[in-house]
């Protein structure tokens, strides 16, 4: 198959390349930035990936047509990954690239006539989460959108509308679309390679350097996880099966609950676990106070993401044993993901308890 890629540069994107090129697919890249293409074609031939199957195109998603001069020729699915990823996003900005820039991508779908595969978030299943900020799931158009940004931020706004516009537009052409709502994603299961910008480095970052002294929440909260290769395996597995179900919330179901997996987390690092809680209103109200957030190295945005909602996914489960991709244990990925974060701090990590 071919397919095209938006975000083929960014942390899930560079998984997904790899997976589908050693899979013997075409794989086309839609990139914006030259450097962000030659750190992807490195990593690739790094991983001893022979080159002849991939190539680039120049797109962006903030341009009308998203650029492009001309429709690239046949592609059999987009997967749209792209996505501004920044926590304190204006609406304006946030709007423009998540919300516009990706119906420009369902768009090109429409007119290459080909499955669109996009990425979401978990927190679209969440349907609690999303009554609470005032999204009916039944009218989505009912929404006041500029209030749910006021209320969730930018980048997690702009996700939630996204994804409605999306199946709106989805609806609307019949398109063939899969929708992939993936939890936060954790390291590699061996490399345990995790990009300094993703919100599980930066949780294990405000472990290691002692900013964590209570665990956010109450011990039902939880922080879903799943290994950037397995979703790569999963969104791959989207492009081709041809069967596959219109929506896929990807997390694994053995992430612990935070305490748990602060704590495991803490033992891969060798440093002291937090073991009082503190409840999120709490916590949000502090972070109200200027300079906090900044200090703490947490975004009061961020702490949305945890939640005390557990998710049905037996669908994806289904669809992943048929597709035969296993999720690895979440110790196993885990500790990968310690290991790796005290490799690029050259430091030492703390008790090895598994072989992975
Ligand atoms: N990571 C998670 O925990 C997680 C969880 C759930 C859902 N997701 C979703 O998964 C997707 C990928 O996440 P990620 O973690 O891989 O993000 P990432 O590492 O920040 O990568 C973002 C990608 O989007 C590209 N991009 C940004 N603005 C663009 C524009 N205007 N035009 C074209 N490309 C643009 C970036 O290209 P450049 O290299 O040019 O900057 C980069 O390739 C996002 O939609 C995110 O919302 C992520």
């Amino acid at each position: 198959m071919t397919i095209l890629i938006t975000g083929a540069t960014g942390f899930i994107g560079k998984y997904l390349c790899l997976t589908l090129l050693q899979q013997g697919h075409e794989v086309q890249a839609l990139t914006r930035s030259q450097s962000s293409l030659t750190q992807l074609i490195g990593f690739l031939q790094q991983q001893g990936i022979a080159m002849e199957r991939f190539s680039a195109l120049e797109g962006d998603l903030e341009k009308p047509e998203l650029g492009l001069i001309t429709l690239p020729g046949r592609i059999e699915c987009i997967v749209h990954l792209a996505a501004r990823f920044a926590w304190n996003l204006p609406e304006h900005d946030a709007r423009h690239t998540n919300v516009t820039g990706s119906l420009r991508v369902a768009e090109l779908a429409r007119q290459l006539r080909c499955r669109l595969v996009f990425i979401s978030g978990f927190m679209l299943a969440n349907t609690e989460h999303l009554s609470r900020l005032g999204i009916n799931g039944s009218h989505p158009e009912q929404t006041d959108w500029s209030r749910v940004y006021r209320r969730a931020g930018g980048y997690e706004a702009s996700k939630l509308e996204s994804a409605f516009r999306l199946r709106e537009f989805v609806a609307r052409h019949g398109l063939d679309a899969v929708e992939i709502q993936p939890a936060t994603v954790a390291g590699h299961r061996s490399t345990g390679e995790l990009d300094p910008a993703q919100p599980l480095h930066g949780l294990l970052d405000n472990l290691y350097h002692g900013r964590m002294a209570m665990i956010p929440g109450s011990p039902d909260h939880w922080l879903p996880l799943v290994p950037v290769d397995s979703l790569a395996q999963v969104i791959a597995a989207s492009c081709e099966a041809n069967h596959a179900p219109d929506t896929l919330l990807v997390l694994d179901q053995n992430t612990p609950n935070l305490a748990g997996l602060l704590q495991a987390a803490a033992q891969f690092l060798g440093k002291p676990a937090p073991r009082r809680h503190l409840p999120i209103g709490v916590m949000k109200a502090l972070l109200a106070i200027p300079g906090l957030p900044g200090l703490l190295k947490v975004a009061p945005e961020s702490l949305a993401f945890i939640q005390t909602c557990r998710f049905d996914t037996s669908r994806t489960e289904r669809f992943l044993a048929q597709q035969n991709v296993p999720l690895p244990p979440f110790a196993q990925y885990l500790e990968a993901s310690c290991r790796h974060y005290c490799q690029r701090l050259g430091v030492a990590g703390g008790a090895v308890t598994s072989g992975a």
